[in-house]
């Protein structure tokens, strides 16, 4: 792997309103903030704090847009089931899941701005899931979801990476240059805010892999890149997008 992975993405839009079938234009803002986002190319990039500026990435994975598809469906709220990945439920199936990362635009529910499925799971359920109000940078994305970065986290997910407080009290997220955190972070944190944990290290709470809002995560660092890219080699759980 050289840093130069570039993955076909596949968007399945299901619509019950007008509204939920959003336009082409949000869409293209999804991926351009993803090839912002996973290029350092975001403008508050900058904004990282100098604490972290020796391990912030440019993780050199790029995006392009592949297919759109569009259902109608009458339902209100889609969950976290897979439903809408199956055509069998109402759902779309996805298309070349082993070769193109497939996203779901729907309505979730429950409060859930999105979910993703980790490397090695079934590739008939691959991919990820946004609601169609945290997707993207204009049209109906919503404040403060509004940056596209419900898709930057789910795909750091899809590519191997854990929250970054380890989904436990100063757990770990199997990454040695993030910091423990205590547990997710919220809204957009002061800096400093200190950690409880060992070593009371800074927390990395601009990171993609915290829940701050959307402005208040900008970076991921050198080891989640590390993490991320070692899906794409010989051997890795994703090596079948590996040009
Ligand atoms: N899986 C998380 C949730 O649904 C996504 C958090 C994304 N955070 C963000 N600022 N967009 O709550
Ligand atoms: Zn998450
Ligand atoms: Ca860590």
């Amino acid at each position: 792997v050289n840093g130069k992975i570039q993955i076909p993405v596949v968007v399945n839009v299901l619509y019950r309103t007008t509204a939920e079938n959003i336009s082409q234009a949000q869409i293209q803002s999804q991926i351009d903030a993803l090839n912002k986002d996973f290029n350092a190319l975001n403008s508050d990039f900058s904004k990282v704090p100098s604490t972290f500026s020796g391990v912030k990435a440019n993780v050199g994975v790029s995006f392009v847009l592949d297919a759109v598809y569009r259902k109608s469906t009458t339902k209100t709220s889609w969950g976290t089931a897979d439903a809408m990945k199956k055509s069998t439920q109402g759902g779309m199936n996805p298309t070349s899941p082993t070769t193109k990362l497939n996203l779901w635009v729907c309505t979730i529910g429950g409060g859930i701005l999105g979910y993703a499925q980790f490397p090695g799971g079934s590739s008939s359920t691959d991919g990820v899931v946004i609601d169609s109000k945290y997707f993207g940078t204009t049209g109906t994305a919503t404040y403060p979801y509004n940056l596209g970065r419900t898709a930057t986290h789910e795909i750091g997910h899809w590519m191997n990476l854990r929250h970054i407080w380890g989904d436990a009290t100063c757990g770990n997220d199997q990454v040695s240059d993030t910091p423990l955190h205590n547990a997710a972070n919220y809204g957009v944190p002061a800096y400093p805010h200190y950690s409880t944990c060992t070593g009371t290290p800074i927390e990395m709470t601009m990171n993609y892999m915290d829940y701050t809002d959307d402005r208040g995560m900008y970076m991921f660092s050198n080891g989640q890149k590390s993490r991320m890219l070692a899906i794409f080699a010989t051997g890795g759980a994703r090596n079948s997008f590996a040009q």
